[in-house]
Formats: structure tokens, sequence, C-alpha cells
């Protein structure tokens, strides 16, 4: 049997976690695989797709800064990731390129598997960031059925052309993201503030009702500072890490046929 290819395009990739999450299950399963991370600047893409699809890969995920650009050379993108405008995960079939979305995934089950009894249907969620992330997070809130999405973010405009996705968006203004949290059930930080060598997240929770879900998409650090103050008000939290590991099970699936576990020795893996 051959072995079967698959690879992350970024750039910079170096520091990607996503070898360590898909040799993990590779060895785990007994899969005959090999997972290569390949440094593709914009200019270098199309070559490198090309690379891939005539060296027989079984599908690719891309990082920074290739999730929009990608589109563009795929057969297939399902309506999923064009509705976000970003694919992360690419299955090769006879050398046609289909793309898909499973950051939308990732992001509800690691809430779903974090906190079973978190109901989505019963209130508002604010989320705060209106880059790629949160088109993903957005898109998993509407499709979860959250009732209205209080979306606040620095640049105004960003966060206005989120909302031209439902109706139940509505574009609050960053200075007033504190009055926003009065009786949302549900409060998710996509921005990159709270990040080991970004700016803090400067957010007071006293209007967030204490029985709020709290989830940060920073993993780096794992206990960000905003879980933290929630977590010192009773709220429950969910870090970050579990929505980077579940994003790349439906990927594995595609490319590998098995759907992997998540589990705590693979989060430990890929914190340490
Ligand atoms: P990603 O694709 O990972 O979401 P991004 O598109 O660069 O990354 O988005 C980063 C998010 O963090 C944006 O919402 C950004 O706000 P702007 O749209 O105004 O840039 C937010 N962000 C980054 N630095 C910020 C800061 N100092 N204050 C407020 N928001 C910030």
């Amino acid at each position: 049997m051959t072995v079967k290819k698959t690879a992350i395009l970024g750039y910079p990739v170096k520091k990607s976690k996503s070898a360590i999450i898909y040799r993990h299950w590779m060895e785990k399963y007994g899969i005959d695989g090999q997972f290569d991370v390949l440094e593709t600047p914009p200019s270098d893409l199309e070559v490198g797709i090309k690379h891939l699809i005539d060296n027989h890969y079984a599908g690719f995920c891309v990082t920074v800064p290739h999730k929009e650009k990608v589109m563009a050379f795929c057969d297939d993108v399902d309506g999923r990731a064009r509705q976000i405008g970003a694919t992360n995960s690419i299955r090769i079939e006879n050398g046609k390129l289909y793309a898909t979305n499973t950051d939308v995934y990732g992001f509800i089950q690691n809430i779903k598997k974090e906190q079973p009894r978190f109901d989505f249907v019963y209130g508002p969620a604010v989320v705060l960031g209106a880059g790629g992330a949160a088109r993903a997070v957005v898109y998993g809130l509407l499709e979860q059925g959250v009732p209205e999405i209080r979306l606040t973010n620095r640049t105004r405009a960003r966060a206005e052309e989120i909302a031209k996705m439902s109706p139940r968006i509505v574009v609050i203004d960053w200075e007033e993201r504190e009055e926003a949290l009065a009786a949302a059930s549900l409060l998710v930080n996509t921005t990159t503030l709270g990040m080991e060598g970004q700016d803090p997240l400067e957010i007071q929770l006293d209007n967030l009702p204490t029985t709020a879900l709290v989830n940060d998409i920073v993993y780096y650090p794992l206990h960000t500072d905003l879980l933290k103050s929630a977590a010192a008000q009773g709220n429950p939290v969910v870090t970050g890490i579990g929505m980077l590991l579940h994003q790349a099970c439906p990927s594995f699936k595609n490319w590998y046929g098995i759907d992997p576990e998540v589990t705590d020795d693979l989060k430990q893996k890929v914190l340490s």
C-alpha cells in the first residue's frame, strides 16, 4: 500500500500545531500516512497546490494567509466555506479539489463537549471581533439557532459586513461592548486580544449574568485573563484549545476515512 500523504500550507506555518494532531492520529489508528508542513508564501500558493496534486496527496489544510485565496484554485467549494468566505480544509480526489470549512464544527463541538448542557437557543450571544475566526463563529452560532448575536468590533465596518449573514446579528460599537453583555447567555472572544504578545482584552464583566458561558478562542495562554475574570465571578468557561483539536477531526475523516477522537493526552501534547 502506498503512503497516503497530506499537508498544511501556510506562511508562516512552522509553529502550527496541526502536524502534532494529525501525526498523533496516524500513529494511534495505525495509518500508513505522512503529514508535511509546507512553508508556502502567497506567491507560491498555486505551484504548491500543483505539487500536491501531481504527487497524489489525499488533501491538505491551509492556514494564514491562504484561507480566502485558496478557494480560487478549488473545483468545488461547499456552501459553508462559501458563506464564511474562507476554507481551511481541502480534499483531493482524482486531481480535483473539494473545499470546506471545519472551523465552524471545531468551535461548536468544543462547546458541546465541554458544556453539554449549554443551550444555544436559550439567549443572546455577544461576539467580540469580526476577523476570519469571527465569521466561522457567527456562522456556527446561527446554525445552532442562537436567537440574537451582538457583534462588536473595533472596526465597525467589518462587523457590518458579517451582519449581512443574518437579521439576527446586531452590530454594537466597540465602546459599548460592556453594555452589550446584559442578559447575554454566551460571550465569545474571537479577537487576538489577550493572546501572548498581544494587547490585553479590556472588558469588565459586571453586566454579564453569572450563568452565561464564556469562551475564548485564544488558547495561548490557555487560561486567558478573560476566562480568569469570568471564572472568578462564577461563570462557566470553555478554553480555546478544543476548537483547534475538533476542527481537525472532519479533515482527518475526509482524508483517512476515520473519525478520530479528541483525547486529553492529545490536548496535553499540543499544549506542551
Ligand atoms: P483572525 O482571522 O484570526 O480572526 P484577524 O482577521 O486579524 O484575525 O482579526 C483579528 C480580530 O482582532 C479583529 O476583530 C481585530 O479588530 P479589527 O477588525 O478592528 O482589526 C481584533 N483586534 C486586534 N487587535 C485589536 C485591538 N488592539 N483592539 C481591538 N480589537 C483588536
